[in-house]
């Protein structure tokens, strides 16, 4: 069995910690700068290293003393190229020689919910379910294209105010850094990435004033991506509806702690639905499908 500690205990360290095959590695520790994050501030040193079953949580510890278990390899748990170096040369810092993984690089190497789509697409096609497809959420259109890629044949509706979120929906979540967030594109820039630009239908503005006009359209694929419980609500409340039997919604951040408005949102609808039929998806930012 060989060891490991995680740097980095936010969204992405956990959703990677979760990940790891516990046939193969065991986690000693989980090392973050935060100290809100610590569930344990004491030395953990080689010799009380404690016993972890598998599907339980290890300590979360300040770095230095999670680097302090001597770990076989270091999984540096964040996102972006900068703070992951950073965390490194904290590492080396502190006196760890040996090799690091870098989750940002698994992350742009292996796409779960990518893959998951173009599986949910081929499924689609193959049942022959009827029905367009569309996206809530589409900021620079990374899951629109492969969307478009995938469904080449059917009508993609794009929904988005491609100016970030709107106030009305900051009030129930957090506002914090959000009210800055995704407001760098626009909806040329996203045609401009679409491989089939022609079959596109892209209803700029807040969700959901923008569906007027479109009731009676039907949908055999639906991804939902607006992070926030407002929007999402309203999503589910308008698709899930208009959604074919056998077609699906993808849920993005369903299992997110960075925006638990996404899964309030699916508790909520279900409560005036009845129980979805939902599988949870194993990709870092936690989503789900929901089959009808
Ligand atoms: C996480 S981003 C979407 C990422 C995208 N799905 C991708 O594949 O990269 C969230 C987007 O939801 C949009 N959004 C949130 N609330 C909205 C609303 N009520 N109406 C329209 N767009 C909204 C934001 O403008 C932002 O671009």
């Amino acid at each position: 069995m060989k060891t490991l500690v995680i740097l980095g205990a936010g969204q992405m360290g956990m959703a990677a910690f979760e990940l790891i095959n516990s046939a193969s590695w065991q986690v000693l520790a989980i090392g973050d700068n935060d100290p809100d994050k610590w569930t344990c501030s004491q030395d953990i040193s080689p010799s009380d290293i404690p016993v972890i079953c598998p599907g339980q949580i290890p300590p979360i510890c300040p770095v230095k003393e999670a680097l302090a278990c001597h770990p076989d390899m270091v999984l540096i748990g964040l996102m972006g190229e900068e703070r992951s170096r950073k965390l490194m040369a904290q590492a080396r810092q502190a006196g760890y020689g040996g090799t690091f993984t870098l989750l940002s690089d698994l992350y742009s190497l292996l796409d779960v919910r990518g893959r998951t789509l173009r599986l949910a697409a081929d499924r689609i096609r193959d049942q022959k379910i009827p029905g367009c497809v569309a996206e809530l959420g589409v900021y620079k259109g990374d899951t629109a294209r492969l969307m478009n890629l995938f469904f080449p044949d059917r009508t993609l509706y794009l929904f988005d105010t491609f100016e970030g979120f709107d106030e009305r929906d900051l009030v129930r979540d957090e506002i914090g850094m959000r009210k800055d967030m995704f407001k760098d594109t626009s909806a040329d820039l996203v045609a401009g990435r679409l491989p089939f630009p022609e079959k596109a239908v892209i209803r700029k503005g807040y969700f959901p004033d923008t569906a007027e006009g479109l009731d009676d359209i039907r949908y055999a694929f639906v991804s939902l991506d607006p992070d926030l419980y407002a929007p999402l609500l309203a999503g589910l409340s308008w698709f899930y509806p208009r959604l074919n039997p056998g077609g699906m919604i993808l849920v993005h951040d369903y299992n997110n702690k960075q925006f638990p408005g996404a899964k309030m949102a699916v508790q909520d609808f279900e409560k005036e639905s009845g129980p979805l039929k939902l599988i949870p998806l194993a990709d870092l930012h936690g989503s789900c499908v929901i089959i009808k």
